[in-house]
């Protein structure tokens, strides 16, 4: 397989930030449940027009500049997104759009849920190593505060917006950025969190119309499994790459709940500084969390470059995934 390196990582957030304060306005919650229960105390959310497609753009914009490409030598566009502003077309072909690129190159979306991120890495792999494509953007964006049901108050307390981009590319210099990696994916719990398309019956066949949608997470569910899976899968993830766990430097975990990146770093029996988390912050921002947690742990100096770390995704399908990850200087 031909390296490949990350050339840059960066983030976009929407401006308004909600409170769990805020949220005592819309049903019978308090600051101190939802803090104790997730971690959370904020979140950003969209408004107005803006939207996936708007965030995940931003952030492109950012990474490009930062890895100093040009979108014109891009080879392939992939986004990765689960609250979409339209199912078609695909944010990624928007983006290539937004971006000037005139190239017929292939932009598609992937729906991986909150391993979005690493979905995609694991796809820009495959086609970087085989030799078939050198220069990738991976665009990991979601807007799930338009998905949510707001009268919903044990699931719309989690999420917020955000996106987050990476390019890679073939290594410039033999080095491989990606140590080890890994998806995987158990559909036969898929019913854990879901979103049923809204849509329309065809009146000479049925007369009722589908019901409006939003999103259903049983989160009871959720947090039992993923919390019986993810410390051992990435536990076994770094005996089989050979890499002892000291070995790393950060853990940047999916921010889907402070109690489960609390269980991961105890199976890995890090201290907190190794451990990166702005949940309390952004709530989950589903694809585009760990990319956010990386980029904005650079900007305040919790992440030093020049460092590896191990990257981990979870959320609907149910999906997962891990990176062990080389972050040299200069990405963020
Ligand atoms: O990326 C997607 C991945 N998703 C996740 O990782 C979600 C993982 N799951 C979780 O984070 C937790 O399940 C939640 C934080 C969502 C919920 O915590 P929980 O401890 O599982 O709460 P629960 O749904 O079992 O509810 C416990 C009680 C219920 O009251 P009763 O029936 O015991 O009287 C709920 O009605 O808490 C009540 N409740 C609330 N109370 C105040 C549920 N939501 C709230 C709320 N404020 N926001």
């Amino acid at each position: 397989m031909k390296p490949l390196q990350i050339r840059s990582v960066a983030y976009s957030v929407p401006e308004t930030v909600v409170t769990n304060q805020d949220l005592t306005k819309l049903y019978d919650t308090s600051d101190e449940w939802i803090y104790t229960r997730t971690g959370i105390k904020e979140r950003r959310i969209v408004s107005g027009n803006q939207n996936a497609a708007d965030l995940g753009y931003e952030a492109a914009q950012k990474a490009l500049a930062k890895a100093g490409v040009n979108p014109d030598e891009l080879d392939l566009i992939i986004a990765a997104s689960s609250a979409p502003p339209n199912l078609y077309p695909a944010i990624a072909c928007d983006i290539q759009a937004r971006l000037g690129i005139t190239t017929k190159i292939p932009a598609f979306d992937i729906t991986a849920a909150c391993s979005g991120l690493i979905y995609g890495m694991q796809i820009a792999r495959g086609f970087i190593g085989s030799g078939i494509y050198k220069k990738i953007l991976i665009v990991a964006t979601d807007n799930n505060s338009r998905l949510v049901d707001w009268e919903d108050r044990g699931t719309s307390i989690l999420f917020g917006d955000g996106a987050g981009a990476m390019v890679v590319t073939e290594s410039t210099d033999g080095v491989d950025d990606i140590l080890s990696i890994d998806i995987q994916s158990d559909g036969s719990i898929g019913e854990y969190i879901k979103y049923t398309m809204p849509g329309k019956t065809c009146p000479l066949v049925e007369p009722n119309d589908i019901e409006p949608s939003h999103i259903f997470m049983n989160g009871k569910e959720v947090y039992k499994f993923v919390v019986k899976v993810l410390p051992d899968y990435i536990a076994n993830m770094l005996e089989e790459s050979g890499i002892k766990a000291d070995e790393i430097d950060y853990l940047i975990p999916h921010q889907a709940n402070q109690r489960i990146i609390d269980a991961v770093q105890q199976r890995l029996g890090y201290p907190d500084e190794k451990v990166i988390s702005n949940i309390t912050y952004y709530g989950n921002t589903s694809a585009a969390s760990v990319p956010i947690a990386l980029a904005e742990g650079v900007e305040k100096g919790t992440v030093k470059l020049g460092s590896t770390a191990i990257l981990c995704g979870f959320g609907a399908g149910m999906t997962w995934g891990a990176a062990i990850v080389r972050l040299r200087e200069g990405i963020c």
